[in-house]
């Protein structure tokens, strides 16, 4: 395993020592998180997800939102500062960015918010809307088996927005899911390029409103 990927597999919760604060902008004010070592992008709010936070539409107000590959929480308190009616689900393998998100959403009073790892999340959710800097760095076969996964919970007419670097691929990813999707489910998603910025693309996929729940 080389460094750069060491985050995506570190499992332990991060001691109190290793812990420190990191002030930071979320849904349009100052707020003050926790972060450790052995997670992604422990000392900024990453640029990809800066793009994301700043480009895609506000989320839905009520039900169930997700935040694909969460870390330490940028995305999913940001989902949940903005529609405090939500339920909010943090999904990631690592147990020490979850632990983290979970005190941050604690801290900002941020209620109705699931950290967990893939395989808790119960099987029958259905998400209004998803949000992902996703792990690009596990590689193609892991990345679109969890895009796989995790895409086709979205609700009727719910859309998910993913941030991908151009240079590692967002415009393949966008080609690829665009034909595996519509093997899956025929006529069902649109996927579409939302915007470009900082060398980052941001793609959404959208389920039709009126297609059938799987
Ligand atoms: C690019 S980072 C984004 C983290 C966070 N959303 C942010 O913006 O700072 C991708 C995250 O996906 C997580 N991850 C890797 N494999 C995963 C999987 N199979 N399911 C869910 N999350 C995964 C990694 O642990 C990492 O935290």
């Amino acid at each position: 395993m080389n460094t750069h990927s060491d985050h995506y597999f570190t499992a332990q919760p991060a001691s109190s020592v290793e812990r420190r604060d990191l002030r930071v902008h979320l849904a349009g004010r100052e707020v003050v998180v926790v972060t450790a070592p052995g997670i992604f992008c422990p000392n900024r709010v990453d640029i990809g997800t800066a793009v994301l936070l700043s480009e895609a539409p506000d989320p839905p107000p009520t039900g169930n939102l997700l935040d694909l590959g969460s870390g330490w929480g940028p995305m999913a308190l940001s989902l949940g500062l903005l529609s405090p009616q939500a339920t909010i689900w943090a999904v990631d393998v690592n147990q020490r960015a979850l632990a983290l998100s979970r005190t941050n959403a604690k801290t900002l009073g941020i209620n109705n918010f699931h950290a967990l790892t893939p395989d808790e999340v119960p099987a029958d959710i259905r998400f209004d809307a998803i949000w992902s800097n996703p792990p690009i760095r596990v590689g193609k076969p892991a990345l679109h088996e969890m895009l796989m996964k995790w895409l086709p919970c979205l609700t009727p007419g719910g859309t998910a927005y993913l941030v991908v670097q151009r240079n590692l691929g967002s415009d393949s990813l966008q080609r690829w899911l665009e034909s595996e999707l519509e093997v899956s489910e025929p006529n069902v998603f649109t996927v579409s390029r939302q915007a470009t910025a900082r060398g980052f693309r941001l793609l959404s996929v959208r389920r039709s409103p009126t297609a059938l729940i799987a």
